[in-house]
């Protein structure tokens, strides 16, 4: 029977302030996970549980695409100090990273194998779930997914559970100002491709398509805003509303082809997350248009059809909607300044063979690094 779940999503002006009502009363003790990058940045929401009568603990040991280690040392200092609301503060390495350490803080029964059983994870005997993004892209806030790498496999691991869907997203357009140009592009493809995978899944339904629609809309108007002037704060709440909404978008359905393509390559050559779905999307888009649907899943074309002319491409068929839709993509990534390859990011042969990537990369335009 399909269904929809949501956690309550605080956003627009002042949702800071109306965090404090909504956890006055249940604890005493909080832990606040994020990294180090993000840490400084804390401050205002410290301050807010703090009013609320909580004692903070913040523990900044995340990572970006996050080890299962990573996860179980968080679990760890959860299990120390015993909170009642747990925190997840930053992108959505952070917050996977404080939803795994939270699902072992309240089954440390997992530790030893920390593989989510598809039965009742019975959460929330210990603790709730807040969650604060801090880049507009993954979603994590919201979705009942938290991704981890396995590093010796050189594999990324997607724990998938509803209980570990959040209690209270918090959206504080503020956090999001700070990001560089070439992340809040990355992660701006991600919102794009959660919303395609998730408008052309197979577990797709009316409540996410609506969703999944509106996330591809605002993210094609809002991203060149942002990307252009971070200052711009109502591109900035766009991209950020734009994101949760994707996640629950796909949350409420599921990611497709260019997420298992990203994952894959993420793991093994370290791009960012929605640099890979943003390389990967337009040719998963293709593939899949050009093959019959999987048995109960909808009709490619005429989806990316529906899509196309609902974000105002003037289409006399599905056909031409979904090709120009797919152009679309990739005149965006350009203008963003993104890689449309794996080239162009830097992925050559010769490094294939070698295996793992030495760094991640940041800042591309047109397939040429830029100095800032
Ligand atoms: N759980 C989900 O539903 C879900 C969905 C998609 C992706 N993911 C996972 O999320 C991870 C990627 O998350 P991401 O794209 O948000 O990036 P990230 O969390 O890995 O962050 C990338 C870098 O940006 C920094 N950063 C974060 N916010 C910033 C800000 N406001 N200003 C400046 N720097 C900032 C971080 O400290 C980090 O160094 C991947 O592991 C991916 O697999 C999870
Ligand atoms: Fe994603």
């Amino acid at each position: 029977m399909p269904y929809f779940i949501s956690p309550k999503v605080l956003f627009g002006k002042g949702a800071l302030k109306r965090l404090g009502p909504e956890i006055k009363g249940q604890g005493t003790r909080a832990v606040l996970i994020t990294d180090k990058t993000m840490v400084k940045y804390t401050g205002k929401i410290v301050e807010t549980v703090r009013n609320a009568g909580f004692e903070v603990k913040i523990w900044d040991g995340a990572e970006s695409d996050p080890a299962i280690e990573v996860a179980l040392a968080g679990s760890r200092v959860l299990l120390d100090f015993k909170p009642q609301w747990v925190i997840g503060f930053g992108g959505g390495s952070a917050i996977d990273t404080a939803k795994a350490a939270w699902v072992l803080y309240e089954r440390p029964d997992l530790v030893a194998k920390p593989i989510f059983p598809k039965v009742e994870l019975n959460l929330r005997r210990k603790a709730r779930f807040l969650s604060v993004p801090t880049t507009s892209g993954t979603g994590a806030d919201v979705t009942w997914v938290a991704v981890l790498t396995d590093t010796a496999e050189h594999r990324k691991i997607v724990f998938v559970h509803n209980d570990i869907v959040p209690d209270i997203s918090l959206l504080d357009t503020e956090l999001t100002v700070g990001m560089p140009k070439a992340l809040t592009a990355s992660t701006g493809m991600d919102v794009l491709g959660h919303s395609l995978d998730g408008y052309t899944s197979r577990q797709r339904t009316d409540f996410s398509d609506g969703l999944c629609l509106q996330a591809i809309r605002m993210t094609f108007n809002w991203l060149p805003k942002a990307y252009k002037d971070g200052k711009d704060l109502q591109a900035r709440e766009k991209m950020q509303n734009a994101a949760t909404i994707a996640g629950l978008g796909f949350g409420n359905s599921n990611t497709g082809l260019s997420h298992a393509l990203a994952h894959s390559v993420g793991a093994l050559f370290h791009i960012p997350h929605g640099r890979a779905v943003g390389i990967a999307l337009p040719y998963s888009l293709e593939y899949i248009a050009s093959k019959p649907p999987l048995p109960n899943a909808p009709e490619p074309v005429e989806k990316l059809g529906i899509a196309a002319r609902f974000i105002g491409i003037d289409a006399t068929s599905d056909q031409e909607g979904a090709y120009r839709l797919i152009e679309k993509i990739r005149e965006l990534e350009q203008e963003i300044g993104e890689p449309l390859s794996l080239n162009e990011a830097g992925i050559t042969p010769l490094r294939m063979q070698r295996g793992k990537s030495p760094a991640a990369f940041s800042g591309y335009v047109g397939g040429k690094k830029k100095s800032s």
